[in-house]
């Protein structure tokens, strides 16, 4: 067998390997999406960081893409502790996002664009992906990554002030501490929103801490589904990852700590946009908008 023969192989259990990780019972797209994408095509030239013993990264053993399928971030700035994140949390938020075939995609934090050729595959050539990236060396990357995609446009800027189309579904990449307005004004109806809130910015001191069970920069990851005027929300995840640029500020972090701190997200159903739901049934309560239990 040629090594691409074999590569092939290891996608293919890769794509059930991360599918089982992340408690994906039966999504067929997904895991046909997991192991048609390249993730080698996205990660510049081996040898790759692997951002495995936290804090630090080790290099791959060699230049093999046998090394990037699993379960692992892979630095793509490591200097700045930018990643490709973990495939199975990805899985589950794509899974919750549940992107159809024909639908439109707003991906806010490209990177360098593997999870936009995911989601490239499951919208189709019927359906297209706008990826926002904020940093212009990540950006031209992924605009280089995706040239064979048709239905993809990068667009480089700060995903919460660049216009885009009402979208079936705006999936975020990056910590905020509040929703963005545009986010919430241009989901479709019925589109999902997946929002990871992170109260802290000191991302990187925050995985230095994990060991001391100093949950620094963990937050939680709420899926926002749009219906006419209104806007379910559950919590789906925990999270740590990447601060956003923007769309984070002093009030609204110290609010999401006090709110992580008193628990409870799982219990949140709705967003609201008002200033008017009453204290009690208010989990975090923002400038014009609340997350609250019902
Ligand atoms: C955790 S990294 C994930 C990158 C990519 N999704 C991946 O997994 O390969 C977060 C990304 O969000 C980008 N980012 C942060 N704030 C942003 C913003 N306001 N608008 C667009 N991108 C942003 C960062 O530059 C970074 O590339």
């Amino acid at each position: 067998m040629d090594r691409q023969g074999e590569l092939n192989i290891i996608r293919a259990a890769y794509a059930k390997q991360i599918l089982a990780a992340a408690g994906v019972r039966a999504n067929a797209r997904l895991e046909a999406a997991l192991r048609a994408t390249r993730r080698e095509d996205f990660l510049g030239a081996g040898p790759w960081w692997i951002f495995r013993r936290f804090p630090d990264y080790v290099t791959t053993p060699a230049a093999d893409p046998v090394y990037l399928y699993t379960d692992d971030l892979v630095g793509i700035l490591p200097e700045r502790k930018i990643n490709n994140g973990q495939p199975s949390l990805h899985a589950h938020l794509i899974h919750e996002a549940s992107p159809a075939a024909g639908a439109h995609v707003v991906h806010i934090g490209t990177g360098t664009g593997y999870y936009t050729a995911i989601l490239a595959h499951l919208v189709g050539p019927s359906g297209r992906v706008t990826g926002i990236e904020y940093e212009s060396e990540l950006a031209a990357r992924a605009k280089a990554n995706l040239l064979a995609y048709p239905n993809v446009e990068i667009v480089e800027g700060d995903g919460a002030l660049v216009s885009f189309d009402k979208a079936d579904v705006i999936y975020v990449n990056a910590g905020c501490t509040r929703p963005a307005e545009s986010w919430l004004d241009r989901l479709a109806d019925g589109g999902r929103l997946i929002l990871p809130m992170t109260p802290y910015q000191g991302f990187a001191q925050g995985f230095g801490t994990k060991s001391t069970g100093r949950m620094a920069s963990f937050g939680a990851v709420f899926r926002i589904e749009r219906r006419g005027k209104d806007y379910l929300a559950y919590w789906i995840s925990p999270v740590a990852i990447f601060p956003c640029a923007g769309n984070r500020d002093d009030v609204s972090e110290r609010a999401l700590a006090e709110a992580l701190a008193k628990g409870g997200w799982q219990n949140v159903t709705r967003l609201y946009r008002n200033q008017e739901i009453p204290e009690e049934r208010c989990w975090l309560r923002g400038s014009g908008w609340c997350l609250a239990y019902s």
